[in-house]
Protein backbone atom coordinates (compact mmCIF):
# COMPACT_ATOMS: atom_id res chain seq x y z
CA UNK A 1 0.00 0.00 0.00
CA UNK A 2 1.63 3.14 -1.17
CA UNK A 3 0.38 6.38 0.87
CA UNK A 4 1.17 9.84 -1.02
CA UNK A 5 0.75 13.07 1.15
CA UNK A 6 0.41 16.17 -1.32
CA UNK A 7 0.35 19.82 -0.35
CA UNK A 8 -3.48 20.49 -1.56
CA UNK A 9 -7.03 19.23 -2.69
CA UNK A 10 -5.55 20.24 -6.22
CA UNK A 11 -2.11 18.05 -5.99
CA UNK A 12 -4.22 14.98 -4.76
CA UNK A 13 -6.77 15.28 -7.66
CA UNK A 14 -4.31 15.40 -10.28
CA UNK A 15 -2.21 12.73 -8.78
CA UNK A 16 -5.48 10.99 -9.31
CA UNK A 17 -6.48 11.65 -12.48
CA UNK A 18 -3.14 10.76 -14.42
CA UNK A 19 -3.28 7.50 -12.74
CA UNK A 20 -6.47 6.99 -14.37
CA UNK A 21 -5.61 8.54 -17.22
CA UNK A 22 -2.62 6.16 -17.49
CA UNK A 23 -4.79 3.04 -16.99
CA UNK A 24 -7.15 4.52 -19.68
CA UNK A 25 -4.03 5.16 -22.72
CA UNK A 26 -2.84 1.73 -21.88
CA UNK A 27 -5.91 -0.11 -22.09
CA UNK A 28 -8.21 1.70 -23.96
CA UNK A 29 -10.83 -0.72 -22.80
CA UNK A 30 -10.14 -0.18 -19.03
CA UNK A 31 -13.13 -0.64 -16.91
CA UNK A 32 -12.99 1.85 -14.21
CA UNK A 33 -14.40 2.11 -11.08
CA UNK A 34 -15.97 5.38 -9.89
CA UNK A 35 -17.00 7.28 -6.75
CA UNK A 36 -19.14 10.37 -6.08
CA UNK A 37 -19.21 12.47 -3.02
CA UNK A 38 -17.31 15.83 -2.88
CA UNK A 39 -13.86 14.29 -3.02
CA UNK A 40 -14.00 13.10 -6.44
CA UNK A 41 -15.02 16.17 -7.89
CA UNK A 42 -11.60 17.56 -8.78
CA UNK A 43 -10.31 14.48 -10.14
CA UNK A 44 -13.32 14.25 -12.87
CA UNK A 45 -12.17 18.03 -13.72
CA UNK A 46 -8.47 17.05 -14.35
CA UNK A 47 -10.05 13.70 -16.62
CA UNK A 48 -12.78 16.51 -18.03
CA UNK A 49 -9.34 18.77 -18.93
CA UNK A 50 -7.29 15.36 -20.25
CA UNK A 51 -9.78 14.61 -22.27
CA UNK A 52 -10.77 18.37 -23.91
CA UNK A 53 -6.88 19.18 -24.08
CA UNK A 54 -5.05 15.94 -24.63
CA UNK A 55 -7.57 13.70 -26.17
CA UNK A 56 -7.88 11.51 -23.67
CA UNK A 57 -10.15 8.53 -25.44
CA UNK A 58 -13.08 7.12 -23.30
CA UNK A 59 -14.91 5.90 -25.85
CA UNK A 60 -14.23 2.58 -24.77
CA UNK A 61 -14.44 2.81 -21.61
CA UNK A 62 -16.37 1.12 -19.09
CA UNK A 63 -17.41 2.40 -15.80
CA UNK A 64 -19.40 0.98 -12.60
CA UNK A 65 -20.10 3.55 -9.60
CA UNK A 66 -20.05 2.59 -5.73
CA UNK A 67 -23.44 2.98 -4.92
CA UNK A 68 -26.82 4.57 -5.32
CA UNK A 69 -29.59 5.66 -2.86
CA UNK A 70 -32.65 3.84 -2.84
CA UNK A 71 -35.71 5.22 -3.83
CA UNK A 72 -34.40 8.64 -5.85
CA UNK A 73 -34.89 8.82 -9.69
CA UNK A 74 -32.57 9.30 -11.80
CA UNK A 75 -32.89 12.59 -12.28
CA UNK A 76 -33.40 13.75 -8.73
CA UNK A 77 -30.59 16.45 -8.37
CA UNK A 78 -28.84 14.41 -5.62
CA UNK A 79 -29.19 10.96 -7.08
CA UNK A 80 -25.82 9.74 -8.03
CA UNK A 81 -26.80 9.02 -11.29
CA UNK A 82 -27.19 12.82 -11.84
CA UNK A 83 -23.86 13.65 -9.77
CA UNK A 84 -21.92 11.64 -12.68
CA UNK A 85 -23.92 12.90 -16.17
CA UNK A 86 -23.21 16.80 -14.24
CA UNK A 87 -19.47 15.25 -12.86
CA UNK A 88 -18.01 13.68 -15.62
CA UNK A 89 -19.91 12.01 -18.52
CA UNK A 90 -21.10 14.62 -19.68
CA UNK A 91 -18.50 16.09 -20.57
CA UNK A 92 -16.14 13.08 -21.93
CA UNK A 93 -16.47 10.94 -25.07
CA UNK A 94 -18.16 7.87 -22.89
CA UNK A 95 -20.93 5.83 -24.24
CA UNK A 96 -23.40 6.21 -21.80
CA UNK A 97 -24.15 2.26 -22.51
CA UNK A 98 -20.84 2.01 -21.28
CA UNK A 99 -21.67 3.81 -17.62
CA UNK A 100 -23.03 1.90 -14.54
CA UNK A 101 -24.28 2.83 -11.64
CA UNK A 102 -26.70 1.17 -9.63
CA UNK A 103 -30.39 1.07 -9.80
CA UNK A 104 -32.18 2.37 -6.67
CA UNK A 105 -35.30 2.60 -8.97
CA UNK A 106 -35.62 -0.93 -9.06
CA UNK A 107 -38.12 -3.10 -8.30
CA UNK A 108 -36.06 -6.29 -7.08
CA UNK A 109 -33.22 -4.85 -5.38
CA UNK A 110 -31.41 -8.08 -4.06
CA UNK A 111 -31.79 -8.92 -7.52
CA UNK A 112 -30.20 -5.76 -8.72
CA UNK A 113 -27.55 -6.22 -6.79
CA UNK A 114 -26.89 -10.05 -8.00
CA UNK A 115 -27.25 -8.59 -11.86
CA UNK A 116 -24.44 -5.15 -11.02
CA UNK A 117 -22.02 -8.30 -9.77
CA UNK A 118 -22.52 -9.67 -12.83
CA UNK A 119 -22.61 -7.14 -15.27
CA UNK A 120 -18.57 -6.27 -13.41
CA UNK A 121 -17.39 -9.64 -14.02
CA UNK A 122 -18.89 -9.80 -17.78
CA UNK A 123 -17.00 -6.46 -18.41
CA UNK A 124 -13.70 -8.33 -16.98
CA UNK A 125 -13.47 -6.89 -13.61
CA UNK A 126 -12.47 -3.45 -12.38
CA UNK A 127 -8.96 -2.15 -13.70
CA UNK A 128 -8.57 0.63 -10.41
CA UNK A 129 -11.17 1.49 -8.05
CA UNK A 130 -11.73 4.73 -7.10
CA UNK A 131 -12.45 5.53 -3.29
CA UNK A 132 -13.89 7.83 -1.20
CA UNK A 133 -13.62 7.43 2.76
CA UNK A 134 -16.29 8.90 5.18
CA UNK A 135 -15.59 10.33 8.37
CA UNK A 136 -16.35 7.17 9.98
CA UNK A 137 -14.05 5.35 8.00
CA UNK A 138 -16.83 3.78 5.67
CA UNK A 139 -15.89 2.91 1.97
CA UNK A 140 -18.79 3.09 -0.22
CA UNK A 141 -21.87 2.89 1.81
CA UNK A 142 -19.98 -0.19 3.44
CA UNK A 143 -20.42 1.36 7.20
CA UNK A 144 -18.61 0.55 9.75
CA UNK A 145 -19.30 -3.13 10.99
CA UNK A 146 -19.97 -3.99 7.19
CA UNK A 147 -18.68 -8.06 6.64
CA UNK A 148 -15.30 -7.71 5.02
CA UNK A 149 -16.01 -9.99 2.58
CA UNK A 150 -19.78 -8.42 1.74
CA UNK A 151 -21.01 -8.28 -1.86
CA UNK A 152 -22.74 -5.47 -3.28
CA UNK A 153 -26.42 -5.46 -1.36
CA UNK A 154 -28.48 -2.73 0.04
CA UNK A 155 -27.50 -1.06 3.29
CA UNK A 156 -29.43 1.26 6.04
CA UNK A 157 -26.78 4.33 6.38
CA UNK A 158 -25.38 5.62 9.44
CA UNK A 159 -26.76 8.50 11.36
CA UNK A 160 -23.68 10.07 11.16
CA UNK A 161 -23.52 9.47 7.47
CA UNK A 162 -27.09 10.67 7.21
CA UNK A 163 -26.14 14.20 8.91
CA UNK A 164 -23.07 14.52 6.75
CA UNK A 165 -24.91 14.38 3.59
CA UNK A 166 -27.97 16.21 4.88
CA UNK A 167 -26.38 19.54 3.33
CA UNK A 168 -27.14 18.43 -0.17
CA UNK A 169 -30.36 18.11 0.59
CA UNK A 170 -33.77 20.81 1.75
CA UNK A 171 -33.56 18.90 5.04
CA UNK A 172 -32.89 15.77 7.36
CA UNK A 173 -35.95 13.74 6.28
CA UNK A 174 -35.33 13.95 2.90
CA UNK A 175 -31.95 11.88 3.16
CA UNK A 176 -32.87 8.47 2.12
CA UNK A 177 -31.97 6.51 4.38
CA UNK A 178 -30.92 2.80 2.27
CA UNK A 179 -28.33 2.68 -0.76
CA UNK A 180 -27.20 0.19 -2.76
CA UNK A 181 -23.65 -0.10 -2.46
CA UNK A 182 -20.91 -2.73 -3.89
CA UNK A 183 -19.52 -4.75 -1.30
CA UNK A 184 -16.07 -4.21 0.22
CA UNK A 185 -15.90 -7.71 -1.12
CA UNK A 186 -16.60 -6.17 -4.62
CA UNK A 187 -14.04 -3.68 -4.12
CA UNK A 188 -10.97 -5.64 -3.31
CA UNK A 189 -11.54 -7.18 -6.16
CA UNK A 190 -10.71 -4.76 -8.46
CA UNK A 191 -7.16 -5.18 -9.69
CA UNK A 192 -5.72 -1.11 -8.22
CA UNK A 193 -7.64 0.91 -5.79
CA UNK A 194 -7.25 4.72 -5.51
CA UNK A 195 -8.45 6.16 -2.14
CA UNK A 196 -8.77 9.84 -1.78
CA UNK A 197 -9.18 12.26 0.79
CA UNK A 198 -9.04 15.86 1.98
CA UNK A 199 -9.68 17.99 4.80
CA UNK A 200 -9.23 18.09 8.86
CA UNK A 201 -12.26 15.65 9.53
CA UNK A 202 -11.07 13.00 7.32
CA UNK A 203 -7.84 12.74 9.46
CA UNK A 204 -8.77 10.48 11.86
CA UNK A 205 -10.20 8.25 9.55
CA UNK A 206 -7.31 8.75 7.38
CA UNK A 207 -4.67 7.78 10.33
CA UNK A 208 -6.30 4.37 11.20
CA UNK A 209 -6.74 3.48 7.56
CA UNK A 210 -3.26 3.67 6.72
CA UNK A 211 -1.53 2.75 10.63
CA UNK A 212 -4.32 0.92 12.66
CA UNK A 213 -5.23 -2.80 12.56
CA UNK A 214 -7.53 -4.15 9.97
CA UNK A 215 -11.43 -4.23 11.43
CA UNK A 216 -14.84 -4.04 10.10
CA UNK A 217 -15.39 -1.20 12.32
CA UNK A 218 -13.24 0.97 10.27
CA UNK A 219 -13.68 -0.91 6.40
CA UNK A 220 -11.43 1.43 4.74
CA UNK A 221 -8.80 -0.30 6.52
CA UNK A 222 -9.15 -3.62 4.62
CA UNK A 223 -7.17 -1.23 1.82
CA UNK A 224 -4.39 -2.50 3.84
CA UNK A 225 -5.09 -6.30 2.20
CA UNK A 226 -4.94 -5.13 -1.52
CA UNK A 227 -1.84 -6.07 -3.42
CA UNK A 228 -2.11 -2.64 -5.08
CA UNK A 229 -3.40 0.77 -3.44
CA UNK A 230 -2.50 4.26 -3.40
CA UNK A 231 -3.71 6.30 -0.85
CA UNK A 232 -3.84 10.29 -1.67
CA UNK A 233 -4.54 12.43 0.76
CA UNK A 234 -3.84 16.52 1.29
CA UNK A 235 -1.94 17.57 4.52
CA UNK A 236 -4.70 17.87 6.39
CA UNK A 237 -6.12 14.69 5.98
CA UNK A 238 -2.48 13.31 6.21
CA UNK A 239 -2.63 15.83 9.71
CA UNK A 240 -2.75 12.73 12.08
CA UNK A 241 -0.77 10.32 10.42
CA UNK A 242 2.25 9.24 12.52
CA UNK A 243 4.69 7.96 10.36
CA UNK A 244 6.35 9.89 7.03
CA UNK A 245 5.13 9.41 3.56
CA UNK A 246 6.34 10.62 0.56
CA UNK A 247 4.30 12.93 -1.95
CA UNK A 248 5.29 11.27 -5.40
CA UNK A 249 4.69 7.14 -6.36
CA UNK A 250 7.65 5.17 -6.43
CA UNK A 251 8.27 5.24 -10.00
CA UNK A 252 8.88 1.46 -11.20
CA UNK A 253 11.34 1.14 -14.49
CA UNK A 254 10.83 -3.05 -15.45
CA UNK A 255 13.41 -3.61 -18.29
P1 LIG B 1 -17.20 13.11 0.52
O1 LIG B 1 -17.76 11.67 0.92
O2 LIG B 1 -16.30 12.90 -0.66
O3 LIG B 1 -18.41 13.92 0.17
O4 LIG B 1 -16.46 13.62 1.71
C1 LIG B 1 -16.89 10.58 0.88
C2 LIG B 1 -17.58 9.35 1.42
O5 LIG B 1 -18.48 9.47 2.27
O6 LIG B 1 -17.22 8.24 1.00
Amino acid sequence: MEVLIKESYEEMSKQAAEMIADIVRRKPRAVLGLATGSTPVGTYKELIRLHKEEGLDFSKVTTFNLDEYVGLQHDHPQSYHYFMAENLFNHININPKNTHVPDGTAKDIPAFCQTYEEWIVKAGGLDVQLLGIGGNGHIAFNEPGSSLGSRTRVKTLDEKTRQDNARFFKNMDEVPKYAITMGIGTIMEARQLILLANKESKAAAIAQTCEGPVTAMVPATIVQLHPKATIIVDKAAGSKLSREYPAEPHILVVS
